[in-house]
């Protein structure tokens, strides 16, 4: 069976996103969307919303479930024996973040990292981008699933870090 994990910090989970989990979802026969928890920072949804969040969006991909690591994400494929990690990309902005990374990945456990195109819709769609549109009173529903941009709204409206 072939596996992938796509990690990162999905706070919140966006449409670019889900773009990507359902490539990945029809290229692979499962995938773990991992949600990277990263103790140095503090995120406006907790990782378990995050979670919550993320399962709602993809409920209808029955080859996709949701996790969460702490630490090294090479040991979380390691202890799973998951040998391929996907990622997206939306620019070359992002390959030159993307490219140490995978080149460390593949030294570090052997892991080959595939990176996916998004979707030309979603080139400019950031989670830190949406949260500051949406702190900002702009109309931020085009780039998340309705349950996600209420909840978005919701914890700003609560909440004004970002
Ligand atoms: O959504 P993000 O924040 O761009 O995701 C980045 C993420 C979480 C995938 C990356 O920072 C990561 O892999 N962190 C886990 C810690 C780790 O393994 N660091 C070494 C990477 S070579």
């Amino acid at each position: 069976m072939s596996s992938a994990v796509i990690p990162g910090s999905f706070d919140p989970f966006t449409r670019g996103h889900r773009y990507v989990v359902e490539r990945a979802a029809s290229a692979f026969d499962e995938i773990v969307v991992v949600v990277v928890v990263n103790p140095n920072k503090h995120g406006l949804f907790s990782i378990d919303e995050r979670i919550a969040l993320i399962e709602e969006d993809c409920a209808d991909l029955p080859n996709v479930r949701v996790d969460r690591w702490t630490g090294l994400l090479v040991d979380y494929l390691t202890e799973h024996r998951i040998a391929t990690l996907v990622k997206g990309l939306r620019s070359g902005v992002d390959f030159d973040y993307e490219l140490p990374m995978a080149q460390m990945n593949r030294e570090l456990a052997d892991v080959e990292t595939v990176f996916m195109i998004t979707d030309p819709r979603f080139a400019h769609v950031s989670s830190s981008l949406v949260k500051e549109v949406a702190k900002l009173g702009g109309d931020a529903s085009p780039y998340l699933s309705p349950h996600i941009h209420s909840r978005l709204l919701a914890v700003l409206a609560g909440e004004r870090t970002v």
